[in-house]
């Protein structure tokens, strides 16, 4: 698991509790993803296609920084599937766990597209 991006939790990605607002953690998860699956399939043209269960094991206050994380799991065809992890920078509590994300190539039209990539191609990849 690399851990790419550090987030500050700033007011305005709190909840009415005061803690960090789920959905801003998951667009900032998506947009990680989607990075990682460029520099993987050296592609621009990439779509989120499927999140799989999400557990929120512990919650960010304000002040904190966390970090989220990518593991590669496995490509297909078109497609490609990591996990994710966002902990606590300093602390090193779990905050989210995401067993399977997986993106998708697509072309011009927005259709599935091969990314003509191996596993070992992927391996390869220090990025
Ligand atoms: C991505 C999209 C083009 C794929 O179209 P599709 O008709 O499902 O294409 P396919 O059936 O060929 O599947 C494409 C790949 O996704 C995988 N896939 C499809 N459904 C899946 C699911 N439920 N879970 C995991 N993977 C899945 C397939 O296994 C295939 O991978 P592979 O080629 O590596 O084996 C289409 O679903 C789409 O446009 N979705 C919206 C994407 C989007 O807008 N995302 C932003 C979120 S709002």
């Amino acid at each position: 698991m690399k851990f790419y991006s550090r987030k500050l939790i700033k007011p305005e990605n709190l909840n009415a509790n005061n803690t960090l607002f789920g959905g801003a953690l998951l667009r900032w998860i998506d947009e990680e993803a989607g990075i990682y699956t460029m520099t993987k399939l050296r592609s621009q043209k990439v779509v989120t296609k499927y999140i799989s269960e999400i557990n929120f094991i512990s919650s960010a206050k304000q002040g904190d920084v966390i970090e989220i994380g990518m593991q590669f799991v496995s490509i297909g065809r078109t497609s490609i599937t990591m996990r994710c992890l966002v902990r606590n920078l300093f602390t090193q509590k779990t905050i989210i766990s995401i067993d399977k994300i997986v993106f998708v190539r697509v072309d011009e039209d927005e259709k599935a597209k091969p990314h003509g990539l191996t596993i070992e191609d992927i391996k390869r990849m220090s990025k």
